[in-house]
């Protein structure tokens, strides 16, 4: 598989300022103004000024400038009318939602190894004589990666197709004609598409170390605004992941998730059927009607609608 990872993802916010310093909160070093550093996977959201918030390009990684070439190569023999610019990065536009993509050649995560955790239960009690690991944890969390993002597609079915077929994303749970879960690494996702009339962007994720960070992350977050809070803490069925969901400043949605699902080959990994959105999640909160359509998402769609 030539791709490996998201890179950099660019998101357009109509409330700058506030949506920096959310992000700068959220965990994430802010190494110039607006571009935003994971732990381990360097700049990994650039917020721009923008009319309405939403997607303005998706960064992929590649191991080599053979991979770019190979990649190029396939984007124009997909005989899709592709408009490929190929040079130190390879840009073009999604054909079916005319999203902004760019591959370039990009280091593939080395994310230091997390102190071993141990948690007792009734058969084995391994942690003796003093308080578990989470307690006395002081620092402010710091999200590893940005692992996975959905957005919006007009027609998730030939989104996938365009996905696996042109790019070698591989297929890793599909939700019919409503969506798909595609992944360019051994993460069960880094890229879903649902059915949407626009491109908009549902969320953006951010892998933390384990399910405490998920958890310290959203308390430290709701501390600050409690209105911020829009689903969490649960655990998803689909890609295992726990996860809790916060609002920007802006109205992004950006989930803390820890423990999502690897797979090793496609010929290992069974997918279920999953074509029911009730196994959405495994278990957490009553999933919330802002979830499935934010509150500012026929806004949203309009803006776009007119761009
Ligand atoms: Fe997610």
């Amino acid at each position: 598989m030539p791709l490996h990872r998201l890179t950099t993802l660019h998101v357009g916010v109509t409330e700058m300022d506030d949506t920096r310093e959310w992000y700068r909160q959220f965990g994430l070093t802010e190494e110039e103004p607006g571009r935003m550093a994971t732990r381990d996977g360097g700049v990994q959201l650039v917020l721009e000024s923008a009319p309405y918030r939403g997607i303005r390009q998706i960064g992929l990684g590649a191991d080599d400038p053979d991979d770019l070439a190979r990649i190029a190569a396939s984007l124009a023999d997909a005989d899709m009318g592709i408009d490929v610019e190929h040079g130190d990065t390879v840009r073009f536009r999604d054909p079916i939602d005319n999203v902004a993509y760019e591959i370039s050649v990009a280091p593939r995560y080395a994310a230091a190894p997390t102190s071993a955790v141990t948690f007792n239960s009734p058969s084995a009690a391994p942690r003796r004589d003093e308080p578990a690991d989470a307690v006395l944890r002081a620092h402010p969390v710091q999200p590893s990666n940005l692992t996975h993002m959905v957005r919006g597609s007009k027609d998730p079915v030939a989104s996938i197709a365009f996905h696996t077929e042109v790019l070698g994303f591989e297929l890793s749970d599909s939700l019919g004609d409503f969506g798909g879960f595609m992944r360019c690494s051994d993460v069960h996702h880094n890229l879903a598409v649902q059915l949407a009339p626009q491109p908009f962007l549902h969320h953006v994720s951010f892998e933390c170390d384990d399910v405490d960070e998920v958890g310290r992350g959203g308390a430290h977050m709701l501390d600050l605004d409690a209105d911020s809070h829009v689903w969490g803490l649960g655990r998803h069925a689909i890609g295992s992941n726990y996860f809790w969901y916060l609002k920007d400043p802006s109205g992004n949605f950006a989930e803390y998730s820890s423990d999502i699902d690897r797979i090793s080959a496609q010929e290992a990994y069974q997918p279920k059927d999953w074509n029911d959105k009730e196994n959405l999640y495994s278990w957490g909160p009553p999933l919330p009607m802002e979830f499935l359509a934010p509150p500012d998402i026929e806004d949203v769609l309009a803006a776009m609608a007119e761009d």
